[in-house]
């Protein structure tokens, strides 16, 4: 079910979202338009599609952002207030969409002359649209911080599909709003090529350079009395038209020139930087470029090593946990157990993705900060109740002497082997000992 919901109708949506977006510009361009109803009803529609277009173009760009910049997201989304910030103005975009949109429904609904041009296809794509805000509204407010958890799950599940590595690990543990919503969406854009939702497609750009078109309103009056001065110019109308167009290029020459004012004010002000303000912005593109490289050169080394160094056994504390990145890119921690051997775990919550504290409490607990689920660093089980369903899986590890002898190995399920026979590790000198994770144990999790 989760292969069908999370691979197949992905591809299968888009396919039939190119496939048929072709086909009905090549057959049927003109049909390509949201078949405005504004003649037949104005005041409703204007109430209902001005927060609706607004809060909907809004949340997709932000949709969009989270997607594209995964990364930077992330870093960004870590900051308290940037994070607040946002998921306060994706809710006031979706409360606007959401009421526009049901204003619009409603306006459908009880319309007579409406009734008579709505099919039964608007009205599915009004009610879907209308549950798809809804159910995310009820995931941003029920599965809070979806800006943050969204960029190590939903993000990188979207590029896993769109570079055809399809990787459904990512989110098959979400919750079933988040499932919902997922699915929903692909459904929706599979209906776009036979719905009005295909204007979307068609923003009306060629009407900045199409040649003017002017259309008049015949009235018999007019009409008589333009044929009766047909072949000659009637002054007063050629002044009324000449004003127009005059009022016309004014006003678009206004909007020009503000907007190349905005450009050119944008422009001087990137160059008038004071040199502290140049060394600040050289510093900060320095810093994310190093941690560009860093993350790149980690996932290098993950690629062509066999076993990664984390830590000498002497430097893990049974009380703070020591971050490390494990083989898939994601963040782990270290401590030391009761028993002086290595306690590896994931740090990943297991609910939406969001990084675990590495702090130990009373009780050998871990907490994860987001919505409060709580895990037992022994067995990776959250506590009874909590958000997270599933244990933070433990993580294979490697014991090896300063000559680099393989002296102990533990893989995820809690096995342990000792290669040179157990007599030959001295539980005197295990502090000198480091600790090593290993491809091999990769995918053996527990
Ligand atoms: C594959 C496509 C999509 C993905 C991966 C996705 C994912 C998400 C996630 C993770 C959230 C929570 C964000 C937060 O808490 O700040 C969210 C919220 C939301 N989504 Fe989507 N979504 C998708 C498509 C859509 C579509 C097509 C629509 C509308 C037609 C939509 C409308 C909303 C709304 C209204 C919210 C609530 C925003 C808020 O209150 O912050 N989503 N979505
Ligand atoms: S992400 Fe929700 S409890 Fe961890």
């Amino acid at each position: 079910m989760d292969a069908f919901l999370y691979v197949g109708l992905p591809y299968l949506s888009l396919t039939v979202l190119i496939v048929g977006t072709v086909v009905r510009f090549r057959q049927a361009p003109f049909s390509v338009s949201s078949l405005s109803s504004q003649v037949l009803e104005k005041k409703q529609l204007a109430l209902g599609t001005i927060p609706w277009h607004i809060g909907i173009l809004i949340l997709l760009a932000g949709h969009l952002v989270a997607f594209l910049v995964p990364d930077i997201w992330r870093s960004l989304t870590a900051n308290r207030a940037f994070l607040l910030t946002v998921e306060t103005i994706g809710f006031m975009a979706a409360a606007m969409a959401a009421f526009g949109l049901s204003v619009l429904v409603y306006r459908r609904l009880v319309t007579a002359r409406l009734q008579a041009v709505t099919n039964r296809m608007d009205l599915v794509v009004l009610g879907l649209l209308l549950v798809q805000v809804l159910l995310g509204i009820g995931v941003a407010l029920g599965k809070r911080w979806g800006a943050q958890w969204s960029a190590g799950t939903t993000s990188p599940y979207l590029w896993s599909l769109f570079t055809f590595q399809p990787d459904m690990t990512y989110v098959s543990d979400l919750p079933a709003s988040v499932k919902l919503h997922l699915g929903l969406a692909w459904v929706m854009f599979a209906l776009i090529p036979f719905t009005r939702l295909i204007h979307g497609f068609s923003v009306p750009l060629g009407y900045l350079w199409r040649a003017p078109q002017q259309v008049i309103w015949t009235t018999r009056r007019r009409l008589t009395r333009e044929t009766a001065r047909a072949g000659g110019v009637n002054p007063e109308t050629s002044r009324r038209h000449f004003v127009k167009g005059l009022g016309g290029l004014v006003a678009a020459g206004v909007l020009m020139s503000v907007g190349v004012l905005d450009k050119l004010v944008g422009y001087f002000r990137g160059q008038r930087l004071d040199r502290t303000e140049q060394v600040d912005l050289l510093e900060k593109k320095l810093e994310r470029l190093r941690a560009t490289a860093e993350e790149q050169s980690l996932e290098l080394e993950r690629l062509q090593k066999d076993a990664i160094l984390v830590a000498q056994l002497g430097q893990l504390d049974p009380k703070i946990g020591r971050y490390f990145t494990d083989y898939q890119m994601r963040p782990a921690l270290a401590f030391k157990g009761a028993d002086h051997l290595p306690i590896l775990i994931s740090a990943k919550c297991t609910h939406l993705g969001c990084t675990v504290a590495s702090n130990v409490d009373d009780k050998g607990q871990i907490m994860c900060p987001c919505h409060i689920s709580y895990f037992d660093i022994r067995t990776g089980q959250p506590n009874p109740g909590a958000p997270a369903k599933l244990p933070l899986p433990r993580l294979g590890w490697l014991l090896k002497d300063a000559k680099g002898t393989v002296m102990l190995t533990q893989d995820g399920a809690g096995n342990r082997t000792w290669p040179q026979g157990q007599e030959a590790l001295d539980p005197a000198s295990l502090d000198g000992l480091e600790v090593w994770i290993a491809k091999r144990f990769d995918t053996e999790g527990a």
